[in-house]
Formats: structure tokens, sequence, C-alpha cells
């Protein structure tokens, strides 16, 4: 069984994970239930995902909005996803039919070697409930499953403990991400 399912089947016993195997995310499962019945506040939802590219820019910017997150153009966010090698999308329907979207990933790569997860965000309202640490599992799942060998990240630090509890780690060998900014 996955470490994932396992882990919240632990966390959230009224919860039902639908784990699905998808070997090709270049052709996506779009808008598969992920947990049927999640509790929140006091009703139970249905929480989808989906790794399709075609997201609401605007539902990503109120995401992002939520969290603090500093606004960037909507044109370069449109060239990152669309170059991104997978984006990971969490959302719920609301009572009016719309979608919400909850939770967001995505991944750059070299498309053999390496990846790099980035923009990792649950909205405030679903926090500390599990679904940061699945929608980190999916990446890992699909990202393996594209036989990517290393998967890094650059973590803020108030949330290392965070990446830490779901398996990565500082480099054992001291290796330092490095910047260049324009001055
Ligand atoms: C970081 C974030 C994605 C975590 O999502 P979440 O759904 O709240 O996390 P989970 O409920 O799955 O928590 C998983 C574990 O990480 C820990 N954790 C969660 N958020 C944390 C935080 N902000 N700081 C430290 N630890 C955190 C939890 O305590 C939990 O530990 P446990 O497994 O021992 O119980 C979410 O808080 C978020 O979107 N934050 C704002 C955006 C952000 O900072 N993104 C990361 C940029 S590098």
């Amino acid at each position: 069984m996955n470490n994932w399912y396992n882990f919240f089947q632990k966390n959230t016993i009224s919860t039902i994970l639908y784990p699905y195997k998808q070997t090709d995310f270049s052709n996506p499962y779009n808008n598969s239930l992920l947990i049927y019945n999640f509790q929140h506040k006091e009703k139970s939802i249905d929480i989808y995902l989906s790794t399709s590219k075609d997201i609401n820019l605007h539902d990503l910017e109120l995401l992002c909005d939520a969290v603090g997150w500093v606004r960037r153009p909507f044109r370069k966010v449109k060239i990152a996803i669309e170059y991104s090698f997978l984006t990971v999308s969490l959302f719920c329907i609301q009572k009016n039919n719309q979608k919400q979207l909850i939770g967001f990933a995505r991944a750059t790569s070299d498309y053999a070697f390496n990846a790099t997860i980035w923009d990792v965000v649950i909205h405030p309202e679903f926090q500390g409930k599990g679904l940061g640490k699945i929608l980190m599992y999916k990446m890992i799942q699909y990202l393996r499953s594209a036989d990517i060998i290393t998967i890094t990240l650059f973590s803020d630090p108030e949330v290392l403990s965070f990446y830490k509890s779901i398996g990565f780690i500082i480099d054992p060998d001291g290796v330092k991400g490095m910047f260049w900014y324009p001055r």
C-alpha cells in the first residue's frame, strides 16, 4: 500500500481516499476523485485532483493571494505552467457547482534525471488536514512513474518541517542551493 494512503487512513478515519494508478500523466486523469467525504467546516465534501495544465489563472492567483504570496504577472505564470513538466491541482465543487482551487504544485524537469518542485500551496481553510502531504506524495508518485531519480525543492525556512515530514532531507554532503538575482 502506498505511504500516502497509509498516512491518510491513519489520520482521517472518516475520509475515503481513492488511490488510482496512472503511469502516463501526459494523458491526464482530469478531475479524478481523490478524497470522498472530506470533513470541512462540519460538512462532507469531495476533493478532486487534476494534472491538466488548463488552469484558471485567476483562481490560482486567488489561492496564492490567500497565503500572502507576492503577485506575479499572469503572462509569466501562464508560460511557467505551460513549460512545467507536471502540475497538480486539488479542487472541490462548491454548492453553485463552481470549482474551488484549494491546492496546487508544479514541477520543472530535464525529463530524464531531475525535477524541481515549485509553488506548493494549500488554501488556509484546508491546511493542517493532511492535504499538503497528499499533494506532495502525488507529485512524487507521478515524478517517480516518469523515472525521475532526483527530486529537489527550495523550502522557505518556516516550512522545513513540512518537507522533512514527507522525507525530504537537507543535502547530506552539504550542497547549498545558490541564487543569482539581477541587481
Ligand atoms: C506548507 C503547506 C503546503 C502545508 O500544507 P498542509 O495541508 O497544511 O500540510 P499537512 O496538513 O499535510 O501537514 C503535513 C505535516 O507538515 C507539518 N506542517 C504543515 N504545515 C506546516 C508549516 N507551515 N510549518 C511547519 N510544519 C508544517 C504538519 O504539522 C504535518 O506534520 P505531521 O505529518 O507530523 O502531522 C501549507 O501550509 C501552505 O500552503 N502554506 C503556505 C504556502 C507555503 O508556505 N508553501 C511552501 C513554500 S516553500
